[in-house]
């Protein structure tokens, strides 16, 4: 357990969980001291259970929570689940989200926008309502949605890729939105105590669904690719401070911060801030 319990006596769900940044970032405000319910699809209930035994086995509190969250009402009552297990959610992490199709923008069809946009956008959207009457009413939440760079298009014409980059502006559009919705929500909730931020990679984080893209990246551009822990420590650095309304990318926000590098037992540095020299 970290030796700085800021987040003790605190609930975190976080959706994703099963694996990647989500169960990176789990992880994390659990060294924290934070109770950690995770989530994600039944099809990866073994891995969530496994998520869930891992923050046990280190000595913290956790419940796995499955939930399809393209399915309108069975989101609906995940906030719900989530409080019967551990208490009041203080800090929700929307950090599931997935492709529905890689198509060129004239070609995507209806069911493909729909799934996209139900997923990536309404499903956060419905989580923080649920969330948000018990966060306002004790003065103290945490929400950070995870974006994208593919939110907004590199200039045309693009000079590497151009069709995989083309093929992610669906992608990119609803992680746009979501990202407009948080600035939103951030005005809206200003002087409440409860503090709402995007958090995005520079470009890649090596999550497993991430990683033929990140090797390919790795080669030609080395600084494109960050690990799961510069995600939990950006994701941490937000829920810990005061930030609210920014689109942050991980990086540049350690840098701002001045914050080192941290294992996810949030201990042991592993990188320097300013440099981001990771240690190895
Ligand atoms: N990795 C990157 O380089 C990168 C870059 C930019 C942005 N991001 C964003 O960061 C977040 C995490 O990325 P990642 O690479 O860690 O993702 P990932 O490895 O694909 O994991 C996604 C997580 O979301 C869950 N999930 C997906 N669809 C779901 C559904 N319909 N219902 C419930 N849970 C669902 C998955 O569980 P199931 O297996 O059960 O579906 C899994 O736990 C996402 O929001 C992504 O858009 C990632």
């Amino acid at each position: 357990m970290a030796a700085e319990p800021t987040l003790r006596g605190r609930v975190a769900l976080v959706t994703g969980a099963s694996r990647g940044i989500g169960r990176a970032i789990a992880r994390r405000l659990s060294a924290h001291g934070a109770a950690v319910a995770l989530s994600a699809s039944p099809r990866s209930a073994e891995a969530l259970n496994a998520a869930r035994d891992e923050i046990r086995a280190a000595g913290g509190g956790a419940e796995s929570l499955v939930c399809e969250l393209a399915d309108a009402e069975a989101r609906g009552a995940l906030v719900a689940r989530a409080e019967a297990a551990l208490g009041a959610v203080d800090i929700l992490i929307n950090n599931a989200a997935g492709i529905s199709a890689y198509a060129p923008p004239s070609k995507i069809d209806l069911a493909a926008r729909r799934a996209m946009f139900e997923l990536n956008l309404q499903a956060p959207i419905d989580l923080i309502q649920q969330a948000l009457p018990g966060m306002r009413a004790r003065g103290w939440g945490r929400i950070v949605n995870l974006s994208s760079d593919t939110s907004t298009q590199p200039p045309i014409p693009y000079a590497g890729g151009a069709k995989f980059v083309h093929a992610l502006a669906l992608y990119g559009a609803s992680k746009a939105a979501l990202d407009r919705y948080t600035t939103g929500l951030a005005a809206e909730l200003h002087g409440s105590g409860v503090h709402v931020n995007a958090l995005l990679p520079y470009k890649i984080a090596r999550s497993e669904s991430a990683e033929q893209v990140a090797r390919q990246a790795a080669a030609t551009h080395p600084d494109w690719v960050e690990p799961l822990e510069l995600m939990a420590e950006a994701a941490y650095l937000l829920v810990a401070g005061a930030h609210q309304g920014e689109i942050a990318v991980s990086r540049a926000l350690l840098q701002r911060c001045q914050q080192p590098l941290h294992a996810l037992d949030g201990e042991t540095v592993i990188g320097d801030a300013l440099s981001l020299v990771q240690f190895s």
